[in-house]
């Protein structure tokens, strides 16, 4: 089947790119001339493990290719997915302006039947916008289909190719049809694809990120109340998570969730929610609750440094969001490195993809270290942003001759208490006792 996919973030890369792998032939088209320019030379312009192998064999076996010209890009496309993105306008909400104007270029171009999918995050109600400024100059029939994308960074792949389930909204056979076909080879073991009306699936993906980062921010208080009555929240989450009604995961306590995603997707539905004069009082209290969560531990060091910060050097482990993955949007250590500079303390980081990100914001005011014994070398005491693997099993020999003062912040719980004690370490973690 031919595709097309407008947009190359990180989901229109990775849809483009898994649905070449499937068979089909697919057109990305971007606007941005410099980037298309450097996917046509094969340049994965983001950070996926897994995603250049599959970019690469595509491209080169004529499946996968790259255009700046929209009505180049969607010839004899049978599907065109809009990836757009929907940044967070002053209010909160969803900005369609992007995806609005690729629907307008849209109309007079479509030459036959086409499905167009919103692959996006759009708010309910944004298929049939996109389908009214279509139908303005179309001359051909055509459907809009929502499709939201359930992927994680980091393991964006397999979730593309071995998805939980597939979400379709539509209230066309003839698109159900084509939607079926085109995900088959990606339901092969039985997971389902569920169809259902347009706006049902645009609420399904902001209920999915909202409720996934509720679960963590009820998990991040019940730590806190974990800190203040002795108890140990690792203990509380084996034994809740094993109530199959509860699950196992994303029950981790830290130092709150950021990312592109869930920051940006609660306070859509929150505003979602105002707009039609309901009161969502929950994802209100998840913002709030989230945002004192990501600055805990410079309190917790304040208390330990009597009050003051000022001079004193810190290491920072970890810089992205999360581990595998170079992206610091809403990413919890860079409000703490703003924090830590604003109370005149000193700053070396190390992150194993994300230093570059980093130095466009920070520039020389932190020091960028090769490896994260470099960033403890001389510190005063190290905090943990990001739960990085090479993290997890330091040489502690090694961390206690480099740092001036055997101390760990440790926003990801990476270190079982006791044994930290034993080595003669003062830590701190997250809803454990001291
Ligand atoms: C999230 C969703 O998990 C995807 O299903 C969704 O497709 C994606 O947003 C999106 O809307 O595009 P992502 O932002 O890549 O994916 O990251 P997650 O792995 O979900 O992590 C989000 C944040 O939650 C991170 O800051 C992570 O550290 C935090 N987290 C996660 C916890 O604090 N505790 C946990 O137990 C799990």
């Amino acid at each position: 089947m031919k595709i097309a996919v407008v947009g190359t973030g990180y989901v229109g890369l990775v849809t483009g790119t898994c649905f070449a792998e499937t068979g089909n032939h697919v057109t990305c088209v971007d606007i941005d001339e410099k980037k298309v320019e450097k996917l046509k030379n094969q340049i994965m312009p983001i950070y996926e493990p897994g995603l250049d192998v599959l970019f690469e064999r595509n491209i080169k076996q004529g499946r996968l290719d790259f255009t700046t010209n929209l009505k180049e890009g969607i010839k004899d496309a049978k599907i065109i997915f809009l990836a757009l993105p929907t940044p967070p306008g002053e209010d909160g909400s969803a900005d369609l302006k992007y995806i609005l104007k690729v629907a307008s270029d849209l109309g007079p171009i479509l030459s036959e039947y086409t499905v167009i999918v919103d692959k996006s995050t759009v708010p309910v109600g944004t298929a049939d916008k996109v389908h009214a400024q279509i139908a303005k100059n179309a001359k051909v029939p055509f459907d809009v289909v929502s499709n939201p994308e359930f992927l994680r960074e980091g393991v964006a792949v397999d979730d593309f190719m071995k998805p939980d389930r597939v979400v379709i909204g539509t209230s066309s056979d003839k698109a159900r049809k084509v939607m079926d076909q085109l995900y088959a080879p990606f339901v092969r073991q039985g997971n389902p694809v569920i169809f259902m009306d347009e706006k049902s699936a645009e609420l399904t993906k902001y209920a999915a990120n909202s409720f996934l980062a509720t679960k963590i921010t009820f998990m991040n208080e019940i730590a806190n109340m974990c800190e203040l009555l002795g108890a140990d929240v690792d203990m509380v989450r084996k034994g809740i998570g094993t109530d199959t009604r509860i699950g196992k995961r994303f029950l981790f306590a830290g130092i709150g969730y950021g990312g592109s995603c869930f920051p940006k997707d609660v306070q859509a539905l929150a505003k979602s929610a105002q707009e039609v004069k309901y009161d969502f009082k929950l994802l209100t209290s998840v913002m709030d609750v989230n945002q004192e969560q990501k600055t805990k531990l410079i309190h917790r060091a304040k208390a330990f440094y009597n009050g003051s910060l000022k001079g004193k050097t810190f290491g920072i482990w970890g810089l992205a969001f999360k581990p595998y993955t170079d992206d610091i949007r809403e990413a919890p250590a860079l409000e703490n490195i703003k924090e830590l500079l604003a109370l005149g303390a000193k700053v070396k980081v190390y992150d194993p993809e994300a230093m570059e990100n980093v130095k466009e914001l920070f520039g020389n005011t932190i020091e960028f270290c090769s490896d994260e014994y470099a960033a403890v070398d001389g510190a005063d005491a190290l905090f943990i942003m990001t739960e990085w693997p090479v993290f997890r099993t330091p040489e502690f020999d090694k961390l206690q001759s480099l740092l001036r003062s055997k101390v760990i912040f440790d926003g990801r719980n990476l270190y079982d208490t006791q044994a930290m004690e034993d080595l003669g370490f003062t830590y701190f973690s997250i809803g454990r006792k001291d």
